[in-house]
């Protein structure tokens, strides 16, 4: 097939993990005879230092044209003065909001080659098979924002509309899966999320009468990943708490360098980036884990090309690639010196090519 792919490389680390995630999907098109264009533009920092905005029109138009964007991470300390009015997170979240990708979908999956990388003793990892769910375009993150000397103001506001369109998206997933969805909010204490309770208790019953919906605060969510994550299978949440919750859950795989992540709108248009940053104590230096945007990139395969074999060929060969020992810092067994950012690259291109 042929495809439009926007690529965005952004800041930081950004660049070194997009260019192994860019040597598989070229990969995956010889080996699999596809033709996909890449379409390289500039998000964050960078865009500001050479365009003077985070999201520049050139890059708006292309996430409007392009069949899938691939994104690598934006920000930096060189950009992080909190006195400044423009800042590399605001290219983000202008792009998140303008493709309209409201579901961010952060799959978790354990796997006993990573056990040792995670801080968690292996009877609480075997079986987890997660996936998040995150409201992506509303809540706290877009509202009305204010600041005076003494005070500021964040406002959270949910529409119904909002909370119905992503409640539905969990829905249909948590059907390829085992049906089971766990809504997550604060509804002891915010009004957004006893709409969001009362919505998600009405809109489960009447459209998706075989999945089965349970209500947890997101404390207890924050406690219960740590004690019994294997019990989970959908969480679906407003776009704060999914934000802090799927950082928690990456320890669960051994790295927050591992997890990648699937924005989609109505059209499954989407945006894939891994959900780490940018890492800026790291970048440059070749030490990165490239598999957040690598299967960021299956993903993508996935999710808006309709390329479900291509997808998982990719992330056997993540998988085969870590089981060999090619192991970046973040994720290395101890006492074995870690790879590099490229070398991991390398690992998971020969573990494709011996499919
Ligand atoms: C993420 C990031 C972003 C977010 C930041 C960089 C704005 O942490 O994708 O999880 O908070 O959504
Ligand atoms: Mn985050």
């Amino acid at each position: 097939m042929e495809a439009l792919i926007g690529v965005l490389p952004g800041d930081g680390i950004g660049p070194e993990v997009m260019a192994e995630a860019q040597r598989a999907l070229r990969f995956i098109e010889k080996k699999y005879r596809h033709h996909f264009v890449y379409r390289e533009a500039l998000i964050g920092g960078i865009a500001i230092d050479s365009q003077g905005h985070p999201f520049p029109a050139d890059t708006r138009k292309l996430c409007a044209e392009a069949d899938a964007v691939l994104l690598g991470a934006v920000g930096g300390p060189k950009w992080s003065d909190p006195d400044s009015n423009v800042r590399p997170e605001q290219g983000l979240l202008g792009m998140r909001s303008a493709m309209g990708v409201f579901a961010n979908l952060r799959p978790v999956q354990t796997h006993p080659a990573l056990y040792a990388a995670s801080p968690l003793r292996s009877e609480r990892l075997a079986g987890v098979d997660i996936l998040v769910v995150r409201e992506l375009t509303g809540g706290a993150y877009f509202g009305r924002k204010e600041r005076t000397p003494d005070s500021a103001t964040d406002v959270c506001t949910y529409t119904r509309a909002e909370i119905e369109r992503v409640l539905r998206m969990a829905g249909e997933l948590a059907r390829t899966r085992r049906r089971k969805i766990t809504s997550i909010d604060k509804a002891n204490v915010l009004e957004t999320s006893r709409l969001w309770r009362s919505i998600a208790t009405e809109l489960y019953a009447r459209e998706f009468p075989d999945v089965k919906l349970d209500h947890m605060y997101v404390d207890a969510a924050a406690m219960h990943l740590l004690s019994r994550a294997a019990d989970f299978d959908v969480l679906v949440t407003e776009n704060l708490f999914g934000d802090i919750l799927t950082d928690e859950a990456s320890m669960l795989t051994g790295s927050l360098g591992m997890l990648p992540s699937a924005s989609l709108n109505a059209e499954k248009r989407g945006l894939y980036e891994p959900i780490h940053g940018s890492a800026p104590d790291i970048a440059g230096r070749g030490i990165a884990n490239p598999c957040g945007t690598i299967l960021s990139a299956a993903m993508l395969l996935r999710h808006s090309l309709g390329l479900e074999t291509e997808a998982l060929a990719i992330e056997q060969a993540v998988i085969t690639a870590i089981e060999s020992g090619c192991r970046t810092a973040d994720i290395a067994l101890p006492g074995k010196s870690p790879v590099s950012t490229g070398d991991m690259g390398d690992a998971v291109l020969r573990a494709l090519d011996t499919q």
